[in-house]
């Protein structure tokens, strides 16, 4: 029997659509994941397969900036146990080095692999024959092996956004086994970071007794990048109708503004960031009048109780560290638990002196990239986390463990007092690195790897 198939020479699969109609307007989904895959997607005139965002929804296939949006109906309960369960509190916090605890439930797995099936089943309905699929992140990792059997002409790529675990942590899930050979259903397996692709590696022939590379796979590292020219319009925009200057003027003109701008997440340290800044003001290395720190919390994965605790406990920090320092001049820490449009965000990257990407573990970090793209001939100190993907490419930045208060603290004060120069010399070595290394380039260079495989050489695993 010749398998159905459909019209899309190139598939784009992620757990989200890359936009949402709200009221009468589209809206971008939140994440770095989407932010990354919409102009390339867009620029191959792309089918995109992903959830609309909101349960029970049936909002048919559509046009949209150039893609075929073709929504994956997720229901309440699905969502509840696939989305928020599986993907968000089993693999989302085990593949973050345990952040916190990672639950583990036998009807989330079954409910994930329905999911899973779901999303192949589009594939395998919206691909011309011979198309590429490229299938993205860790809510979609059964997704390869189910394509493969439904459509063995297609070539699929699977590219993991987050980090992927050391063997002793992934040792730990149940169906882990289930889980590498859902991965190995792809033609090339891209990660973040060199440490990725070894993980996975030593997973497969530890728990698998599989080399992954054999039968001519191609695992890689793909570090993610950011649109450095267009993050170089929108800033000369921002600049042009003085956006930076009023943000300052609107914060009370202060010395010095730092900011931290995350989805509200365990993987982020914000908790101790806080903190940090907290015990520099209380010891007087920073001064709370002259200091700013404006934290933007992007709300996300509210209905998770995690989630809920986590934001809890970083709103009740803000309001003792503003009670013990503000003054009538203002607060010294601006929270703010809302999303912004991208022009904003790079708006208050021109005002920011300093940038804190201090994650606890991340599998790259774009705002890091971000901030240095909108820096460019500006200066402005990056202090980011050694446990950031960003780490190994952006290495003139102020390098931290997050976990260690000492050294985040002394990494604040010295990006706080570093001269000019110092900091013009590192934005602009960084800034370079990013524009060298564009977000175009990431995709041609997965994308190129992708046609070079041939589909029809590679042996399923076991389901
Ligand atoms: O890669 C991290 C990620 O889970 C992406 O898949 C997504 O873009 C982002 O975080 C936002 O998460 P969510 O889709 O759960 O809101």
């Amino acid at each position: 029997m010749s398998p159905q198939t459909g019209r899309h020479s190139f598939l784009v699969v992620a757990n989200r659509l890359p936009c949402r109609r709200a009221a009468d307007a589209w809206r971008a989904s939140p994440g770095g994941l989407v932010a990354t895959l919409a102009p390339v997607a867009t620029r191959h005139s792309a089918g995109w397969i992903g959830w609309s965002g909101i349960a029970d929804d049936d909002t048919d296939p559509g046009e949209h900036a150039g893609m075929t949006l073709i929504p994956v109906r997720l229901s309440a309960a699905e969502v509840t146990a696939h989305y928020e369960g599986f993907a968000n509190s089993t693999i989302w916090p085990l593949y973050h080095d345990n952040v916190i605890a990672p639950r583990f439930s036998r009807s989330w797995w079954e409910s994930h692999q329905q999911v899973n099936r779901r999303f192949a089943e589009a594939v395998a309905a919206s691909a011309a024959p011979g198309a590429r699929v490229w299938v993205h992140d860790y809510q979609l990792q059964l997704v390869p092996q189910m394509v493969r059997r439904l459509r063995p002409d297609v070539r699929i790529g699977f590219f993991c956004h987050i980090p992927f675990p050391p063997v002793g942590l992934f040792a730990q899930l149940p169906w882990r086994a289930e889980v590498l050979s859902g991965l190995l259903g792809a033609d090339v397996i891209g990660f973040q970071r060199r440490a990725d692709v070894e993980n996975f590696t030593a997973a497969c022939i530890r728990l698998l007794g599989i080399d992954p590379r054999a039968e001519g796979r191609i695992v890689e590292a793909y570090p993610v990048s950011v649109d450095s020219a267009h993050i170089t319009a929108l800033a000369r925009d921002a600049e042009r109708q003085d956006e930076p200057e009023r943000i300052r003027a609107d914060l009370g003109d202060p010395q010095t503004v730092l900011l931290g701008i995350d989805r509200l997440d365990h993987t982020k340290g914000i908790l101790e960031r806080l903190l940090a800044v907290e015990e520099l003001f209380d010891t007087g290395a920073l001064d709370p009048v002259t200091t700013r720190l404006v934290q933007i919390a992007v709300p996300s994965r509210e209905a998770i109780p995690a989630y809920r605790d986590l934001r809890a406990e970083v709103e009740r920090t803000v309001g003792r560290i503003n009670g013990k320092f503000a003054g009538l001049g203002g607060a010294s820490i601006h929270y703010l638990h809302r999303d912004y449009p991208f022009e904003s965000v790079v708006a208050w990257y021109l005002a920011a002196d300093v940038l804190l990407a201090t994650s606890l573990r991340d599998g790259m970090n774009l705002v890091a990239k971000e901030y240095v793209a909108a820096r460019r001939g500006r200066g402005g100190v990056l202090v980011l986390s050694e446990f950031a993907g960003a780490a190994d490419e952006l290495t003139e930045a102020l390098i931290v463990n997050p976990h260690d208060r000492d050294a985040l603290g002394a990494a604040i004060t010295r990006a706080v007092r570093m001269e000019s120069g110092g900091a013009h010399t590192r934005i602009e070595a960084m800034a370079a690195t990013v524009a060298d290394r564009s977000l175009c380039a990431w995709a041609t260079r997965f994308l190129d790897d992708l046609e070079s495989v041939s589909p029809a050489a590679l042996t399923v695993p076991p389901e």
